[in-house]
């Protein structure tokens, strides 16, 4: 499983624990995170560290990396096949966040749309931790040295940051990490709100009819969808800037067949609005049935899931310390 000397590629990427994953996580993230465990060596995380920089409850956020994990496991993260991880049990990603900070301008962190984005949400509380979000995520990342870090479409604008630290850093002080590459899926790579199409699929959204959970039951998931925001008209034609609707179930149909938007139109040419609903409820329930019901087995099993981050933490502890010990040295820190 760790094995950095064959030519397998390292695959890194994480997800925050702030309550459950929804469709987005799923088709943006997590289904190709499973697709890449064969023939890689893969780190992924649970970012408890990142959770902290909005507004919590420290119990909900013990009981949510549980959650996490337990989704991770469900959806296919055999955690005998990839490493499992939380990052604030792994000593070096805060120390190289530190060692990052100073060679990053404090215009590029004020202009990551996220920073904005939850700065707005979260008026009342812009801490620094938000602000320096983006730079522990770029640590996140280069202290296990990936080539391939697979995200949403979201997450684009900070992996273009980790690459320019990992770049500067190796100008500044020598060759020493990779640059890594984003891998953002071609569907669902930005799954929108079932309520309010314009803007993206996520947990906090207040009016939370608009986003579907993994483990939804099939009743309310059918709810959501049949009660998805659409148009006027009743052509299921992909257009995102006109009908942003109807294209997101589009996407969210492509997503899971793997057609394309082209066959999905002729499929349902002439049927109307709550046909189409209908078989998107239908590919949706039974992609996450599968997902549901393995992490009902899985989230009562507290032990299996310590087992899998312990076995997990162990690992990415390992290759953390190798990276970290020559970042160290580069920067000039004295190891007595
Ligand atoms: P987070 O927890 O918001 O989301 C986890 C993953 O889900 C993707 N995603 C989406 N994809 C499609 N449509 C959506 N509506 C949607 N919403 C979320 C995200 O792109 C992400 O891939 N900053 C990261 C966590 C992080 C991280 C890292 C990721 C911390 N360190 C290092 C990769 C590498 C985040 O907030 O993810």
């Amino acid at each position: 499983m760790e094995n950095s000397s064959d030519n397998r590629k390292v695959v890194l990427t994480c997800a925050q624990p702030t309550g459950k994953l929804h469709l987005g996580n799923y088709l943006g993230a997590l289904k190709n995170w499973v697709s890449l465990i064969e023939g890689n060596e893969c780190y992924f995380g649970v970012v408890d560290m990142h959770a902290i920089t909005i507004p919590y409850v420290p119990a909900d956020l013990r009981k949510n990396v549980y959650d996490c994990v337990a989704q991770y496991i469900a959806c296919g993260m055999d955690p005998q096949k990839c490493n499992l991880f939380l990052q604030s049990s792994i000593v070096g990603h805060t120390e190289l966040a530190w060692v990052l900070g100073c060679i990053c301008p404090l215009g590029q962190l004020e202009r990551m749309t996220q920073f904005k984005d939850k700065s707005r949400k979260h008026a009342e509380a812009i801490n620094s931790g938000l602000l320096y979000y983006p730079v522990l995520m770029a640590s996140d990342i280069l202290i296990y040295n990936a080539d391939i870090v697979p995200v949403g479409e979201d997450q684009k604008q900070h992996i273009e940051l980790t690459r320019d630290l990992a770049q500067k850093f190796n100008f500044t002080y020598s060759d020493t990490f990779k640059v890594p590459e984003p891998y953002i899926p071609e569907s669902g790579a930005r799954i929108m709100s079932l309520q309010s199409p314009e803007s993206k699929m996520s947990k906090s959204d207040p009016n939370q009819a608009g986003t579907l959970y993994i483990t939804d039951k099939p009743d309310a998931l059918r709810k959501k969808i049949m009660s998805a925001v659409t148009d006027s008209d009743s052509e299921v034609r992909f257009a995102p800037g006109e009908k942003p609707g109807v294209s997101n179930l589009m996407c969210i149909m492509a997503a899971f067949t793997g057609e394309s938007m082209e066959q999905i139109q002729a499929d349902f040419a002439g049927k109307g609005y709550g046909y189409f609903k209908k078989a998107v409820a239908d590919v949706v329930v039974e992609g996450l049935t599968p997902v549901r019901e393995r992490y009902e087995q899985v989230v009562a099993d507290k032990s299996l899931i310590e087992e899998a981050l312990k076995r997990g933490n162990e690992a990415a502890q390992r290759r953390a310390d190798k990276i970290m010990s020559k970042v160290y040295r580069k920067v000039g820190f004295l190891k007595i």
